[in-house]
């Protein structure tokens, strides 16, 4: 059979698997950006075993135990504390003091991944002490990272990368004051959690969180289709109070959005916006 076609026909199989998927267990990833989606799958496929598409679809709809594990391939979890620290620096010295003006704060991390974008700002919250004023909400789709991110353990080598951003981020503080030695990794204080409220929620299935002061949504729209993102910037737009900040990262933008005259540019540099107060 020749290339094109046998690509076409994977295609149409790797549709068919992500339809199954999203009928059986309700996870939606049709919306996502299918290059990575495909190169992504084909590691599962090797993984698993599997010639094809089809046969993988078969194993999924046949053995509930094999949508975990499927989800680590379709997800991706490579995150950092202070990951892009002058981001981090933007919300000190640009975003707190708007804060800082309300009695009580909603933050939402929006794919938290395992937590280290979401401890990241709860120990700026901390330094600029805010954070018993603030609940932060925590949300993902992958079962396994919101777990990771509850424990709050991480590998000892990623320490020193976690250290270096922090002291970029202009912390004010040490790293090491956050966490100790545990497990031959690093815990972070259980005290962080104390604030956070961690949930399962999916940009591509579920509706919105109410009056958020703060949405932090990086890394996360870049593997969406642009029908995606318009529904997740949507769903931001709606959980933010009038004059409420999003920040989305250096590598995304709201520029294309079909939301985009709802927000206006804060911090360029950074891609923080911040919803405009008439909507
Ligand atoms: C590359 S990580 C980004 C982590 C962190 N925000 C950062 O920038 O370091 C992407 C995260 O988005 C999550 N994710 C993927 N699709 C999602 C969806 N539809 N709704 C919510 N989270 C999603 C993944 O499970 C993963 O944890």
């Amino acid at each position: 059979m020749d290339a094109a076609l046998m690509d076409k026909t994977e295609d149409i199989e790797l549709r068919l698997l992500l339809d199954a998927i999203y009928r059986k267990y309700h996870y939606d990833f049709r919306d996502y950006a299918m290059a990575s989606v495909k190169r992504r799958m084909h590691q599962a496929l090797e993984q698993f075993g599997c010639r094809s598409f089809s046969l993988l679809q078969d194993k999924v709809l046949h053995d509930e135990t094999m949508l975990p594990q499927l989800l680590s391939y379709l997800t991706i979890q490579v995150s950092e504390m202070f990951r892009d620290p002058a981001y981090f620096r933007a919300i000190r010295t640009q975003v707190i003091p708007h804060l800082r003006t309300y009695p009580s704060l909603k933050v939402w991390v929006a794919g938290c991944s395992a937590g280290e974008e979401l401890y990241s700002l709860v120990i700026l919250f901390r330094e600029e002490g805010l954070e018993d004023r603030t609940i932060f909400y925590a949300t993902d789709i992958n079962a396994d990272a919101l777990k990771k991110a509850e424990a709050r353990l991480y590998s000892q080598d990623r320490i020193a990368n976690f250290t270096r951003n922090y002291q970029l981020a202009g912390g004010k503080s040490s790293l090491s004051d956050y966490y100790s030695a545990a497990y031959g990794g690093a815990i972070f204080d259980k005290s962080l959690r104390k604030r956070v409220v961690f949930s399962d929620h999916s940009l591509a299935t579920d509706e919105v969180f109410g009056e958020m002061q703060f949405i932090s949504c990086r890394n996360v729209m870049i593997y969406f289709t642009r029908s995606l993102q318009d529904r997740a910037i949507g769903l931001f737009k709606d959980s933010l109070t009038n004059n409420g900040f999003l920040g989305v990262g250096s590598k995304e933008s709201l520029r294309f959005s079909l939301h985009s005259s709802a927000f206006e540019d804060f911090d360029r540099a950074e891609r923080i916006y911040q919803k405009r107060g008439h909507i």
